[in-house]
């Protein structure tokens, strides 16, 4: 979808769009539309559109109306994104090429504008180049949308935007992309070739640098799959100076479950069990992309969990990167195994002052907080509030689940330093204080786990159904409020 800025007086397509306030209607709208307005329930509630054809020099004007909710509200932005999905979602296969949203009159302000844009871009946002039969009338033919008399300042407000939008589309085509196309290798030449150019430096190391390094816990999960394992690590350093930020992402491009398999049904969806990584890449492109003032560094831990003649048992003993030693109870908790030594790693090569990982960790984390939350685990207060409030602030909304010693004790071993799980209730907290045990002294941590929030089956405001582009808003909104404040 391509978002462009027409100047007033410019030449209108059929189909133009105003977005409405609740209960902002003008009048000068006329009877006909006030009528239609009325005959439709229109009131200007978020997302809500109504359309009315008129005729126009002879031909057909199709003028849409689509409401933003109460001017005064919280969560106004909320509103004006959902207001620029509803239009993309309603006229993205409707034959129409070209929409114009007409701000004349809205009394928006240049962010609230382009908060309209960035909805109507990233919910139109589709990936079809498997769908080689699809009908005409199912194909997408909406392919822009012109801001016209966009407040002051919105062109440069969107360039921004956009550049958020891009990382969370890259996000989102990592994670749809089946796991015979992405898996560790070709997620690292995936990321490569969107990064060139941006001014990410990139970091590879392969199966033999990872074994010198002592890496056992990840080389563990990658030994049952003829895909051999990654650690990618994007560095963005917009800034000189004080500590980095790492953020580091679980890029299980396949979980079967190992030894430990999943049942058949359902085990389609571990292709996206590498959506953490997904959300690193994704926020790392967009950082560049905006030029954020602020030194990032993205840590992929890429593996494939496979059963097979040389995959690792249940109950072997791998000894990771800190030189913890770990009962492996269940092949298919392998996240944390993967997870742990890049933690390591990151901490060792570049000690971060905040690290925030982000997992498709657990299903108990579906179980608890459903899709509308991803849940936050932190060592920190200030960190898990900063987190929170990007999390309000861009849509990704987290819930801080607890921790402690009552349940870290959960995960000792009779035989090992640790085990990778403990008993069947909790399993979100004890997977998190698994990853605790690897965190270094005097470092800000919060693991996401976002494991119910990657993927969601019907369509939402910003996102069609499949996935969502989680984590990458969030982050960015991270650094912008905190980072670069
Ligand atoms: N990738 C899964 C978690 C998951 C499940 C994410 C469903 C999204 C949807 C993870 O590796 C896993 O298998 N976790 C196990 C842990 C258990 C063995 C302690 C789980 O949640 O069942
Ligand atoms: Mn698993
Ligand atoms: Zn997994």
């Amino acid at each position: 979808m391509n978002i462009e800025f027409a100047l007033a007086g410019a030449s209108l397509p059929r189909l133009v769009a105003q977005p409405i306030a609740e209960g902002a209607l003008p009048a000068s709208a006329g009877p006909v539309v006030t009528g239609a307005a009325s005959a439709a329930r229109f009131t200007g509630k978020p997302g809500q559109v109504f359309e009315v054809f008129v005729e126009q020099d002879g031909g057909v004007q199709r003028q849409a109306y689509v409401g933003t909710g109460e001017a005064t509200a919280a969560d106004r932005r909320a509103g004006l994104e959902r207001a620029g999905g509803a239009l993309a979602a309603k006229y993205l296969a409707s034959g129409e090429e070209t929409l114009a949203i007409d701000f004349a009159g809205s009394h928006l302000s240049a962010d609230d504008a382009a908060a309209v844009l960035l909805g109507a871009r990233l919910r139109s946002w589709q990936y079809l180049v498997y769908r080689t039969r699809l009908k005409d009338e199912q194909k997408p033919s909406l392919t822009r949308v012109v801001a016209v008399n966009a407040p002051a300042g919105t062109e440069d407000v969107w360039a921004v935007e956009s550049a958020i939008a891009e990382g969370v589309e890259f996000t989102r085509e990592l994670v749809t992309e089946p796991a015979n196309v992405i898996y560790p290798e070709s997620f690292v030449a995936r990321c490569r070739e969107r990064l060139e150019g941006t001014g990410v430096e990139i970091v590879v190391l392969d199966e033999t640098q990872m074994a010198e390094l002592g890496m056992g816990a990840l080389l563990g999960v990658a030994q049952g799959s003829v895909r051999k394992p990654r650690i990618l690590a994007m560095r963005w350093k917009g800034r000189a100076g004080a500590k980095p930020t790492a953020f580091v992402g679980k890029g299980v491009t396949f979980d079967t479950g190992g030894i430990s398999i999943k049942p058949a049904a359902g085990m389609e969806d571990m292709k996206w069990d590498m959506g953490g990584a997904a959300a690193v890449a994704g926020t790392m492109l967009a950082l560049a992309k905006r030029k954020a003032g602020a030194d990032v560094i993205g840590v992929c831990g890429l593996v494939e969990n496979m059963p097979d003649g040389n995959a690792q048992r249940p109950g072997d003993v791998v000894t990771s990167m800190s030189g913890q030693t770990i009962e492996v109870i269940n092949t298919d908790a392998e996240g944390r195994l993967v997870l742990c030594d890049a933690l390591t790693w990151v901490q060792k090569e570049y000690q971060p002052a905040t690290i925030v990982d982000l997992a498709t960790l657990t299903g108990a984390m579906i179980i608890s907080l459903g899709h509308e939350h991803a849940g936050m685990f932190s060592n920190d207060d200030l960190l898990a509030s900063q987190l929170d409030g990007a999390g309000k602030a861009s849509g990704d909304t987290l819930w801080r689940m607890p921790m402690g010693p009552a349940y870290d004790k959960l995960i000792d071993s009779p035989i090992a330093d640790i085990k990778n799980v403990g008993p069947r209730y909790g399993g979100s907290i004890t997977a998190a204080q698994f990853l605790a045990r690897f965190v270094d002294k005097g470092v800000a941590w919060a693991h996401l786990d976002i494991a119910g929030t990657v993927w969601i089956d019907k369509p939402g405001a910003t996102h069609d159904k499949g996935a969502t582009g989680f984590g990458v808003r969030l982050l960015d909104r991270y650094v912008r409020d905190v980072l670069e404040a």
